[in-house]
């Protein structure tokens, strides 16, 4: 039996799906409140066949209610991919809830109950800026919180959590994916189509790593089968711009692509607006700093380990464009 956190989500439904299509039982944790109409919707666009859902067992809790996870009782291989993703400043405390307490949680509870392996969702987030060869490795470790957003601190200190469970006796594993592509709700990464879907105006020539879902989906289920543990695992398939993202999510969905580059100079004025208009009325800022310096920084990162100790073949994320678009221009 497998148990997964964070199953209604871009990563967990995609995760539950691959389980469930390898003919195994999957024990799924959700909130009272997630919205089970979006989980399905996803595995609709992946599959017609109802009767996957069968092996599905849905369990009530929260990460940050320890009795719930006692559902983890037990289950052979647990997947933690619950987290809070946000930048909006007022949500610190949250994200040090759910990602540090949350994941503390879980992988106690996974001592306590001598679950067999562990996988952990980390985050190229959670890795530090120095670079072999140019591109950051799962080598890069942290160096300073000093221009991190909350959602990275906790990414990373959701990280040392497991490696502090590594030291006590988990046998886990940790993937740390860059910006994941698949079918979601409007949350996550699934905004990265959503806004280009409904007007995007602005890009930037800042790059990143891109990932498609079932990489790191595969990645996970790869991972717990094999006799690996106590090492993380970055996925991503291509380093490319905002631009190049964006132009192709926009030709895809059939939509205009944004036309106006955003300069380092009206990103640092809009963001302090951003924060003002945000303090004021309490609402999400639309940019914050990080997200602002996030969008013009070039970061290069490598897939080498996956590949040659994996043998993990990554899908181009053209191909993963072209195939998530009409997910999102159907919904
Ligand atoms: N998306 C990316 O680009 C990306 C990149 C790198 C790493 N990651 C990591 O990948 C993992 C999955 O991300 P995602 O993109 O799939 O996120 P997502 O779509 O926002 O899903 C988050 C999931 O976590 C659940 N969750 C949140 N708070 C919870 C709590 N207190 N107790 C139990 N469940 C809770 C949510 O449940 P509800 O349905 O109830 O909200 C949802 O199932 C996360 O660890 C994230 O940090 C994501």
């Amino acid at each position: 039996m497998n148990f997964v956190t964070g199953g209604t989500g871009i990563l967990g439904s995609r995760l539950i799906y691959d389980l469930l299509l390898s003919g195994e039982k999957v024990r799924a944790l959700k909130r009272k409140d997630s919205n089970l109409d979006n989980f399905n919707k996803i595995i609709r666009f992946y599959t017609g066949d109802k009767n996957i859902l069968n092996n599905l067992e849905w369990v009530e809790g929260d990460i940050n209610d320890i009795s719930s996870l006692e559902a983890m009782e037990g289950c052979d291989y647990v997947y933690h991919c619950a987290a809070a993703v946000s930048f909006f400043k007022n949500d610190r405390d949250h994200l040090f809830k759910v990602n540090v307490e949350g994941t503390t949680n879980v992988v106690n509870t996974a001592l306590k109950t001598k679950v067999k392996k562990f996988c952990h969702v980390s985050s190229t987030a959670a890795l530090g800026g120095s670079v072999v060869d140019g591109k950051i490795t799962e080598e890069s470790f942290w160096v300073s919180d000093e221009g991190r957003s909350n959602y990275a601190i906790t990414k990373k200190l959701a990280e040392l959590e497991v490696w502090r469970g590594i030291e006590e006796g988990l046998n886990a594993v940790i993937v740390n994916p860059s910006v994941i592509l698949g079918p979601g709700n409007d949350k996550s990464s699934a905004t990265i189509f959503t806004k280009v879907r409904d007007g995007l105006r602005f890009y930037t020539h800042g790059i990143n790593g891109y990932v498609d879902v079932r990489d790191v989906s595969n990645i996970m289920i790869k991972l717990m089968h094999s006799d690996i543990s106590g090492e993380r695992f970055l996925a991503i398939s291509e380093n490319i711009s905002f631009k190049e993202l964006f132009d192709s999510i926009a030709e895809h969905l059939q939509k205009p692509a944004p036309s106006m580059e955003a300069r380092k100079w009206m990103a640092a004025i809009i963001w302090r607006l951003e924060a003002l208009r945000s303090a004021l009325f309490n609402t999400p800022a639309f940019v914050t700093k990080e997200t602002s310096n996030s969008a013009f920084s070039k970061s290069y990162y490598s897939n080498e380990k996956a590949k040659s100790m994996l043998k993990h073949d990554f899908i181009p994320i053209s191909t993963s464009i072209k195939e998530i678009s009409r997910f999102y221009k159907n919904s």
